[in-house]
């Protein structure tokens, strides 16, 4: 036997300290978790919640071809999103300071994914022939979704 001085014990990981990307990565990756939890709703996306504590939600998604978003923002929400599998895109709008009106098109390959903040206007919508899958977390105010339209001389406005 020997002593282990109490200065070297570790303490538990605290998750939010952990980059949400890494999350998301993490519970996209254990599919025993959440297989049983895929539904495809032919009306729109299929939202499951997979966890949520004092400080995160984590949600499965999944898509039918043609389902999307609309244009939104979260709110005081910060998390990220990874693609499991399926075609899907991002399409990030935003005013510039010199008061351009931004549109930016992502496509996040299968195990990619994208991140958010405050003020962050987006869609995601599957474009692909096939069924898609995604892992979301959201921090700070949870899966808060405003929705916004787009006005082509102001930018976002909320609806
Ligand atoms: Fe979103």
């Amino acid at each position: 036997m020997f002593a282990v001085p109490e200065n070297t014990v570790t303490r538990a990981e605290n998750p939010l300290l952990r980059h949400p990307v890494r999350t998301a990565l993490e519970f996209a990756a254990d599919r025993e978790r959440w297989r049983n939890l895929l539904r495809y709703d032919p009306d729109e996306r299929y939202a499951a919640l997979l966890e949520r504590d004092a400080g995160q939600e984590v949600w499965l998604l999944s898509w039918l071809p043609g389902q999307h978003t609309g244009l939104h923002d979260h709110g005081e929400s910060t998390g990220a999103f990874t693609v499991v599998s399926g075609q899907l895109t991002e399409t990030v709008t935003r005013r510039a300071p010199d008061g351009r009106v931004l549109t930016e098109l992502h496509t996040p390959a299968t195990g990619q994914s994208r991140v958010f903040g405050p003020g962050y206007v987006h869609e995601v919508r599957n474009e692909g022939p096939d069924p898609a899958i995604s892992v979301h977390v959201y921090r700070s105010g949870g899966r808060t979704l405003r929705g916004y339209h787009l006005d082509p001389l102001t930018g976002p406005v909320p609806s």
